[in-house]
This record gives C-alpha cells, structure tokens and sequence, in this order.
C-alpha cells in the first residue's frame, strides 16, 4: 500500500471512529447523573433520610438495580429479577442498557460517601457484635467494600437501610438466600441494632 493510500485509510477510519462514538455517546454519564441529584444528592451524596447514597457503590450492584427497577416496570416482580420501588421504575425505564452502564461507572469512580446519619449510639454499639457475627461475610469493611456487589450500608441513610430490610422480610424484595440464613436467627431488635451500626460508620 502506497503511503498516500495508507494515510487515506487511517483517515477514513478515524472519521468512522468518530461517528460511531458520536452517535453511541448521547449524553455524557455526567449529565445524566446530574438529574439523579434531586434526591441523591449532588454527586451520589443523598442529604437523606430516605433516598439511598450512590456514590461509590459498585457498578455491578448499580447495573443489577436499575435492571430490576426496570423489570418491575415491565411487570416482572420479586423472585423475578424485579425489586419493588415507588418511583425508580418509571425513572429506570428512561435509560438504555448502555446508558445505565455508563452512569454506574461514573458513580462506582468516586469514593464511597458516608453520610452524618443520625442514629442511636447505644444500638449502633450493639450492632457491632450482630455485624461481626451475621453480616461482615458479604457487607465487608463496615459496609463500605463496593467490591462485595451488595450495596453500600455505612453511613447510609437509616430509614432507606430500615424499609429495605422490611421490604427483604415481608418477601416484597428476594433476600439473599445466604443472607435469609443469618437474618433468620436474629431478633428485630438485632437486626434494628445491626442497622444503627452500618448508620454509625464515619
Ligand atoms: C424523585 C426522586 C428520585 C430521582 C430523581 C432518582 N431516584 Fe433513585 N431512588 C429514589 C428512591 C425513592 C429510591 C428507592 C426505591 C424506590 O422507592 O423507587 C431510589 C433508589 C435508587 C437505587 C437503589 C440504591 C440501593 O442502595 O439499592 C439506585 C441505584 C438509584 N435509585 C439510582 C438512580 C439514578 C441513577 C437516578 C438518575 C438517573 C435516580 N436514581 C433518580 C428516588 C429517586
Ligand atoms: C451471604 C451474604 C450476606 C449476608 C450474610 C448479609 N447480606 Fe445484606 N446483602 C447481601 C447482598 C448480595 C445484597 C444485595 C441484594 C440485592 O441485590 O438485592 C444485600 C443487601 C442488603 C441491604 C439492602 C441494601 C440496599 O441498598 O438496598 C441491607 C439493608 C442489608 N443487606 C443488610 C444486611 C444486614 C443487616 C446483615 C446482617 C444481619 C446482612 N445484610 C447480611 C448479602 C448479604
């Protein structure tokens, strides 16, 4: 191939290259991230009490909610790969598959945000030994290690942790089978305390 002629093919393919980036990008994850700030908080740091935190949180775990949220809204529900929600599915089905994976990148990039959540220091201490014993398998680190895929729980909003445990024991949401095994032995109130515990983490 001619020199000329190879310059001629790199510069169609990089305008190829172009397009087909152009067309796939839309808006950034960015952009789109901003429009969850009206109750996530600016950049994923929920000002609580009900909203989740999303910074931080691994991709994995952002891709598998938004899906369910989105099944839910195809009528799919739990034990389906759908997890009940109020708002979320409607908001969840504005997305692509795409869209999604690129805005759980740019969440799982930052640091994980632990909120000043108010809770009770007397089952906050409690909970520590419920913690150690039934849940730091799989929410390591306090509930600070995104590397777990199991959602973020220190310094996470209370009343968001307190209506998802009730949505995991009413059977509303599929609990984890390994983590029904250990939730099952406990008491509501280890299981409150155990809550007031990941609350607590700074
Ligand atoms: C109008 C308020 C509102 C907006 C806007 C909103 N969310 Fe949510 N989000 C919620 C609520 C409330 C929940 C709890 C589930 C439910 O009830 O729908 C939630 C839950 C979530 C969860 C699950 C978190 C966890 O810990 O399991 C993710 C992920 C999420 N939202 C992502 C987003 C993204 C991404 C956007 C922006 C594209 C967004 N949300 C916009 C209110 C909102
Ligand atoms: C065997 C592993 C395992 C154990 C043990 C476990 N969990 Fe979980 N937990 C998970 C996984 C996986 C998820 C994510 C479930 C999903 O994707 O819907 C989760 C999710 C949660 C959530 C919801 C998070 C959110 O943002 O929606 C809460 C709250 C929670 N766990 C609390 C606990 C508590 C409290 C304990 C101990 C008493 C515990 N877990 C023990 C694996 C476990």
């Amino acid at each position: 191939m001619s020199c000329k002629k190879k310059a001629l093919v790199a510069l169609i393919g990089s305008i190829f290259m172009a397009g087909a980036s152009t067309a796939l990008a839309g808006p950034s994850a960015k952009a789109m991230a901003d429009t969850c700030a009206g109750c996530h908080g600016t950049d994923g740091q929920s000002v609580g009490p009900a909203s989740p935190n999303l910074a931080g949180m691994s991709a994995v775990y952002f891709i598998d909610s938004m899906t369910a949220f989105k099944n839910l809204e195809k009528g799919a529900w739990s034990g389906e790969d759908a997890r009940p929600a109020t708002i979320m599915n409607r908001i969840a089905k504005g997305y692509t598959d795409e869209q999604i994976e690129a805005m759980a990148e740019y969440f799982a990039a930052m640091p994980v945000y632990k909120a000043d959540v108010p809770h009770d220091a007397a089952k906050a201490k409690k909970g520590a030994a419920v913690y150690d014993k039934a849940c730091s398998k799989c929410h390591d680190e306090n509930g600070a290690l995104a590397d777990d895929d199991s959602g973020i729980l220190a310094g996470q909003w209370l009343p968001w942790m307190q209506y998802s445990m009730q949505d995991f024991i009413s059977g509303n949401r599929e609990m984890p089978k390994k983590m029904k095994k250990e939730v099952k032995k406990l008491s509501d109130e280890e299981i409150e305390a155990s809550l007031h515990f990941f609350a607590s983490q700074k």
